[in-house]
């Protein structure tokens, strides 16, 4: 029987052992835990490898999203974001003082719907938070261009989508911030949480700078410019993160070979369909996410044949109990209700091999045909 789980961190450290054990012995030995010197190099190496000036790594992806908000000080409000997203966008939101207004996501690239953002700003809109969802990013330029001369902000959730961009254009470029997750699974993994903000103005930076370590500028350890949190990335992670980097690059390509092959193994069948690409899209496939006919017996099947696989996400953000007070129903984002109920994300992780690839379409393929 196969044992293929959705997501493989072990192989990866198997790969990088000799480097990240030394790289983790040097820091415990030095004990430099806290705003250490491989922090500070990571967030240099992570902004050059991005293309954008500033970095400031925080302890997650949720923090980036929340200190992003504090720093753009936007009071009360609208923030347009889809609904098919982890909660952590959504949350960050209301922790803010602001509203959520959930827009439906495009039937083919389950991004985002840009003619639903159109339609939902309003006078109160204050800021709009594309998510590069799976590992593709949102056309910020078309974005841009739809925002016009009002004044709203963009704060990009690229907590999927490190190392994407469209039209050979990155993160960070046509927003006021982007942020971005290194969850162990996430295409660039800590051992732990971490997160990051990226973006090309010095003052939102050195701003979230401050909030992120208690008010405090990196020059003066005893003065406490402003009230903030504890949201510091630590030295450990940043020395694991700045290993990984190096090798993130190769990693992308096989996640996009990768997906080439399952594209590949499955397009002959029919009660499959493949994700769609943007053209000009670099995806980085964070996951693969197809959408199936009868997903939850596929799903039952191919656990019973040892292929691990994901929802991304089963119940979209309307319908989550935690937003039962704002008295959305099944019914008001179709689209987005409609993907739930069949998107199914395979393995993907840069070391699965062709073969097993194959073995996975191979049992997709039984499954419609005995079923
Ligand atoms: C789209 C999206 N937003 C936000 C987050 C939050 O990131 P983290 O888990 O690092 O807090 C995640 C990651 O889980 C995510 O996938």
């Amino acid at each position: 029987m196969l044992n293929i789980p959705l997501v493989d961190l072990r192989a990866q450290y198997q790969a990088l052992k000799p480097e990240l054990d030394a790289k983790i012995k040097e820091i415990i030995e030095h004990t430099a835990f806290i705003k250490g010197k491989d922090l500070e190099r990571f967030e240099r190496e992570f902004a050059e490898y991005c293309g954008v000036k500033r970095c400031v790594a925080v302890k997650s992806g949720t923090a980036a999203l929340f200190l992003a908000f504090k720093a753009l000080e936007l009071g009360p409000g609208e923030v347009i974001i889809p609904v098919n997203t982890f909660i952590a966008t959504a949350e960050v939101i209301h922790q803010n003082n602001l509203s959520i207004k959930f827009v439906d996501v495009d039937r083919e690239t389950f991004l985002m719907d840009l003619e639903g953002v159109k339609a939902a700003i309003t006078p109160y809109t204050k800021a709009i938070v594309p998510v590069h969802l799976y590992g593709q990013m949102v056309d910020m330029h078309a974005l841009k261009e739809l925002i016009g001369s009002r004044d709203i902000k963009i704060i990009e959730d690229a907590c999927q989508s490190v190392g994407a961009n469209i039209n050979g254009v990155g993160l960070a470029k046509f927003s006021d911030i982007a942020c971005v997750s290194f969850f162990p699974s996430k295409v660039l993994g800590a051992y732990g949480d971490g997160g990051a903000i990226l973006t090309n103005s010095n003052e939102l930076a050195d701003k979230i700078a401050m909030l992120r370590d208690h008010g405090r500028k990196p020059s003066d350890k005893y003065i406490h410019t402003i009230e903030g949190y504890n949201e510091r990335l630590d030295n450990l992670q940043a020395g694991i993160l700045r290993v990984k980097l190096r090798h993130l690059e190769e990693w992308l390509k096989a996640r996009q070979r990768n997906a080439m092959l399952y594209n590949n193994y499955l397009k002959d069948v029919s009660q499959v369909v493949l994700p769609k690409t943007q053209p000009n899209a670099k995806h980085v496939y964070y996951v693969y996410v197809v959408m199936v006919e009868r997903r939850d017996e596929l799903r039952e099947y191919l656990k019973q044949h040892g292929v691990a696989s994901g929802i991304h996400y089963p119940v979209p953000l309307h319908l989550q109990p935690a937003y039962n007070w704002m008295g959305l129903k099944e019914g008001d984002f179709p689209v987005a209700e409609y993907q739930a109920k069949r998107i199914l994300s395979l393995p993907m992780y840069p070391e699965l091999s062709e073969e097993q690839i194959k073995k996975i379409c191979e049992l997709i393929k039984e499954f419609y045909e005995r079923h």
